[in-house]
């Protein structure tokens, strides 16, 4: 049986700005998807989804996964004519909008049909089927979320046309955050497609805006490689009000970022898609991550305890 993994993630610094080709900074976390395939008499793929998940996110995915699927297997050259097979998906990673949830997926499957037969696919291979699976999702992923899903650890991304370049960055050691589920299902396509028509009916204010996150993402970097937690921090908090400014942050988002700040944490945002979906607050050590994890449950949100830099 052929079975794959593929990284749950958090965007730290520039999600959407890195659609056109600003750089990026992602981490993997500690929470993964797994994904199994069986063989079947007959033809076709049928999928078998056992993830956890944020209510209403698989139904509401359901048409975008499909399309996906199909998406990976072309792209493999996998003929499901004359061969069936059943995909499993599993593992401690919430099916939720804002973790790398498609993704994950996405590496996962490419690994695991790289096993079942036999196609020796590098981690370089992995992440390209992983990006033409996104494909499914977003209508045009920048390829940071697959490339984070498939690669781990601590990454600086860029997109380039139709490459990218990625760099893995040195952190420390692995440093605790919280993550803030609001619960709500948000479409990327949408997001992207809605940032994109407010980008070009005002150029010159978004113009401003992508210049202060050039900026931003380029100092992110000096201060998670020197370790500096604090500005690292208060660099995360600039770029939710730059992500704020193109509108893709909503009330249950920054209502969770206030209140992981004002329970300790060095940093707070959104991370990921936005309009609901997850918020990511920079919590090191044990003591603090738990304290903003309880005001979030305290609240009725759900919170993961996890680190980034692993
Ligand atoms: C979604 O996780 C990240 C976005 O920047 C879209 C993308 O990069 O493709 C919003």
């Amino acid at each position: 049986m052929g079975t794959g993994i593929g990284f749950g993630k958090a965007i730290l610094i520039n999600e959407h700005f890195v659609v056109y080709g600003l750089p990026a900074i992602a981490s993997a976390i500690g929470a993964k998807t797994t994904a199994f395939i069986e063989r079947r008499p007959g033809s076709g793929v049928e999928i078998n989804d056992e993830r956890p998940e944020t209510k209403g996110y698989k139904a509401e995915k359901a048409g975008q996964q499909k399309e996906s699927l199909d998406l990976m297997l072309k792209f493999m050259d996998i003929d499901t004519k004359n061969n069936a097979f059943r995909v499993t998906l599993a593992g401690d990673l919430l099916a939720a909008s804002g973790v790398g949830a498609s993704a994950a997926s996405c590496a996962a499957i490419a690994r695991a049909f790289s096993g079942e037969l036999g196609l020796k696919l590098s981690d370089d291979k992995v992440n390209e089927v992983a990006y033409e699976g996104e494909k499914g999702y977003h209508g045009t992923p920048s390829g940071i979320d697959n490339t984070a899903a498939t690669y781990g650890g601590l990454i600086w991304y860029k997109r380039e046309g139709s490459s990218h370049h990625m760099e893995r960055m040195k952190l420390k050691k692995p440093v605790e955050i919280v993550m803030g589920n609001t619960g709500l299902v948000a479409d990327t396509k949408a997001v992207v497609g809605a940032v994109k028509e407010r980008k070009e009916k005002e150029p010159e204010k978004y113009a401003g805006i992508f210049k202060d996150a050039e900026k931003l993402v380029h100092d992110a970097r000096k201060q998670f490689e020197g370790f500096h937690l604090e500005a690292v921090g208060y660099l995360m908090n600039e770029n939710h009000a730059l992500l704020q400014q193109i509108g893709v942050s909503c009330p249950e988002l920054d209502l969770l970022v206030d209140l992981a700040l004002n329970n300790g944490a060095l940093g707070a945002k959104l991370t990921g898609t936005g309009r609901g979906g997850y918020m990511v607050a920079l919590t090191p050590g044990k003591d603090l991550q738990e304290r903003v994890a309880k005001a979030m449950e305290k609240k009725g949100f759900q919170a993961l305890r996890t680190t980034i830099g692993v």
